[in-house]
């Protein structure tokens, strides 16, 4: 079989982790795969920059020439453009894609997914929402015969380590995103996390999954954790309860609802126990009942696994001529403005 070539677009710190595990592990990629995972280049911005196991001849600064001679493409550069004309034109090639970017998807997701539709090429994005848990592939595949209610939970691993170590250590909520930045959980620019837009773009595509209709970021009610005081979560600890940053999608009786805000949570619930970079999410269906998901939801090994999991599903559709359709899974519910959420 020959070896499918795979392009990396980003090497930052989920990037980092997914080239070392291609180029450390591929026999054990190739072996569940069926086919030899080959990484032929890695796309970033300064090609002058050392970056730990990734050896200086596969970075490029072309991201464009990259793309075109990749069987796979991995989209892990962030933000709206160039990731997504990279995107488009992987598509356009015949490529199959895997991203993270949530951001990306949340704006444009229909555009690409019908691009993809109409190329036969996968794209597959499980490290777009919490991490490394898997929550993509169930809400979209597993529960795809019932009849999902409501999604809630804790979706970014920033503010939640933000509002932990704000709890546990008294500290402020700037010195505490610069350590997040530091752990590598933050966006590239963290204000993303902070005033709740990257929660919003999960609560989204999340909603989209579950309630097979189209929900963008702008019709997620969003308010972030910037207002929340050091005091603020040191009475909620009196008064036995913890701040925590909610994602909430839920139908009603108009049609789909989705928003984002801080709450207080009783200490005694599970989403109470939630620390640091954790994320959870519970889904609620008619015939399955209650679920939930937890586990890291940041960072760049937790989410390399996702991204891994993804291309090795990716390559197997392709060794096998198949794909998965997201486009086709679309009905209209309707879905509230986002000041009626
Ligand atoms: P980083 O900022 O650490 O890395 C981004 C990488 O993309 C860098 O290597 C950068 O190059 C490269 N890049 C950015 N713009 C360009 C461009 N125009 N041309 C070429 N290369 C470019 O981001 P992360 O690794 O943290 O995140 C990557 C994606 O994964 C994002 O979509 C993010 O939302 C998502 N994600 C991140 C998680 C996390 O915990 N960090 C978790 C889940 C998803 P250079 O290094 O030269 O600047
Ligand atoms: N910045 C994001 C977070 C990364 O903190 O949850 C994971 O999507």
């Amino acid at each position: 079989v020959r070896p499918l070539r795979v392009a990396l677009l980003g090497c930052g710190v989920v990037g980092t982790e997914v080239a070392r595990v291609l180029l450390d592990h591929p026999d054990d990629l190739a072996a569940r795969t069926g086919a030899p995972l080959e990484l032929v280049g890695v796309a970033v911005r300064d090609v002058t920059r050392p970056r730990d196991g990734v050896p200086a001849e596969l970075l490029t600064d072309d991201a464009e020439s990259l793309v075109d001679r990749a069987d796979l493409v991995v989209e892990l550069m962030g933000g709206i453009e160039p990731a997504r004309s990279l995107i488009l034109r992987a598509i356009a090639g015949g490529a199959g894609v895997v991203t993270a970017n949530k951001a990306l998807l949340a704006e444009q997701g229909p555009v690409l997914f019908e691009a993809a539709d109409a190329a036969g090429v996968d794209i597959a994005f499980e490290a777009a929402v919490a991490g490394a848990i898997p929550i993509v592939r169930p809400v979209r595949e597993s529960l795809a015969g019932d009849h999902v209610t409501r999604v809630l939970g804790i979706v970014n691993g920033t503010t939640n380590y933000v509002l932990d170590e704000m709890a546990t250590k008294g500290l402020d909520l700037d010195d505490v995103v610069k350590q997040a930045q530091a752990l590598g959980y933050a966006e590239a620019d963290p204000t993303a996390d902070v005033d709740g837009f990257d929660a919003a773009a999960k609560a989204a595509i999340l909603a989209s999954l579950a309630f097979h209709t189209r929900v963008s970021i702008d019709q997620v009610a969003r308010e972030g954790i910037r207002s929340v005081t050091a005091d603020d979560v040191e009475w909620a600890r009196r008064t036995g309860h913890v701040v925590k940053l909610l994602a909430i999608a839920e139908r009603t009786a108009d049609g789909v609802s989705a928003r984002v805000h801080p709450a207080l949570v009783p200490v005694e619930h599970p989403l109470a126990a939630v620390r640091g970079a954790f994320n959870a999410v519970f889904v609620e269906a008619a015939a399955a009942g209650p679920l939930m998901f937890y586990g890291q939801g940041a960072g760049g090994r937790p989410t390399a696994s996702a991204v891994l999991g993804d291309l090795v599903s990716v390559a197997r559709d392709r060794l096998i001529g198949g794909k998965g359709s997201f486009e086709s899974a679309y009905a209209s519910l309707p879905v509230l403005p986002a000041d009626a959420a």
